[in-house]
């Protein structure tokens, strides 16, 4: 079948889960920049909500390997969706990307899944604050305002390095050259080696330029995205002006959020703790539906964790309840779910959970 031959009229829609797609374009940005366009074999219509993530599964040298990219194309069109990945130093899949992913590759996919998102914080008025590649869900959210003629009066502020380093730069020029309500500011750290000056905003994101660019940010639904420091910066600013910070939502692009490292060792000492005073009459029994095993934890355990106890292998990336790669299906029981953004309310009222941070409350039988 010619796989994008697409009918939109009994076309299927996209649902958090695991998906096979094909890579179908790959764009140079910038220099280490790329967006990779990928289409399913059989067409599909990738309905996500703008800001959210897909995991990739990928093996490398023979390793099973997952990392987590926002989806930068907007919703408003279906057909595909992109990822955008900037190679980091040393780093294992962002390279491996740009070196082995073409057009034709099969790969596959975890989610949509994600918290960071233009729907479930609607504004008349957001402000996009982006550093670096940062920008992939803001990008995402403003492609989809446009498209759908959305109602916003839309700020965007993104710093890069130089010139050269304007990820989407062209397409944001475009964008924000036809409509009077979305205005678009960018700040270069510095000039290009290669001799292109720089005649905007220069620097660092500061209190001052934020005020000048957008006098009326206090006024704003804010979301930000980049570097560690960048965010710790803008976050900065906002606290000493009295911002309210419920109307501040960030992504984290970092492997393990400092928030989440911290929940994380905090569940591993009360697990300890707890781990000492169990009684055998405390034990749960976690029954896996589809394989008929069974095993018994204590209450502090994971259901991935048991899982794994008899040998099955629930797929797993984050470990922390943010990508949704470990998602399973609960046909019975109750457990407690500690996660970090990475299954919907909707999904959960469909009876599933993320294996990774779900802690059995009762007895539980999951479908796996
Ligand atoms: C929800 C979410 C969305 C994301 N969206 C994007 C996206 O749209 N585009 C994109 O390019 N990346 C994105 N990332 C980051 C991506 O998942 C990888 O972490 C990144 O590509 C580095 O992976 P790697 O295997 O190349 O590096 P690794 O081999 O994991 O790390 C190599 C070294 O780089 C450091 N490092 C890891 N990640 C980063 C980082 N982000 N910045 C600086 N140093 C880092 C590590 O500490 C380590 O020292 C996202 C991450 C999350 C959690
Ligand atoms: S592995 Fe990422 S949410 Fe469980």
């Amino acid at each position: 079948m010619a796989m994008n031959f697409s009918n939109p009229v009994n076309t299927q829609t996209w649902t958090n889960g695991r998906h096979k797609v094909r890579c179908v374009k790959v764009i140079q940005e910038t220099a280490d920049v790329r967006t990779f366009c990928f289409m399913s074999e059989q067409p599909v219509m990738f309905f996500f909500k703008p800001g959210q993530f897909v995991t990739l599964e990928l093996e490398i040298e023979g390793e099973p390997i997952m990392r987590s990219y926002t989806i930068s194309s907007s919703p408003s069109i279906p057909y595909s969706f992109s990822i955008t990945v900037k190679r980091i130093p040393g780093g294992r899949v962002s390279n491996w990307l740009h070196d082995n992913l073409g057009v034709g590759e099969v790969l596959a996919v975890h989610g949509p899944v994600g918290n960071f998102n233009a729907i479930d914080y609607p504004a008349d008025k957001p402000l996009m604050l982006s550093g670096g590649v940062g920008i992939t869900p803001l990008m995402s959210m403003t492609r989809w305002f446009f498209d759908t003629n959305a109602a916003v009066d839309l700020q965007f502020v993104h710093s890069a390095r130089t010139p050269h380093d304007i990820i989407y730069h062209r397409e944001l020029a475009h964008m924000f050259s036809r409509l009077p309500e979305f205005t678009l500011h960018i700040v270069c750290e510095h000039d290009d080696k290669k001799g292109e000056s720089w005649a905007g905003f220069r620097g660092y994101l500061t209190e001052p330029m934020l005020e000048l660019m957008v006098p009326d940010f206090m006024e704003r639904e804010i979301f930000c995205c980049g570097p560690e420091t960048y965010m710790k910066a803008v976050r900065g600013i906002l606290q000493k002006r009295g911002f309210d910070m419920s109307h501040y939502h960030e992504e984290h692009f970092d492997a393990t959020p400092a928030a989440v490292r911290e929940d994380v060792i905090e569940l591993a000492e009360q697990a300890e703790v707890a781990a000492e005073a169990v009684d055998e009459a405390d034990l749960r029994e976690i029954a896996f539906a589809s394989t008929d095993k069974r095993v018994s934890i204590q209450p502090n355990e994971t259901v991935h964790a048991a899982a794994a106890k008899i040998g099955l292998h629930i797929p797993k990336a984050c470990g922390m309840g943010i990508c949704g790669t470990c998602r399973v299906g609960l046909k019975s029981g109750e457990v407690e779910m500690d996660h970090n953004g990475g299954i919907t309310e909707e999904d959960i009222e469909a009876g599933y959970i993320l294996s990774c941070c779900s802690r059995p409350k009762t007895d539980v039988v999951v479908d796996f």
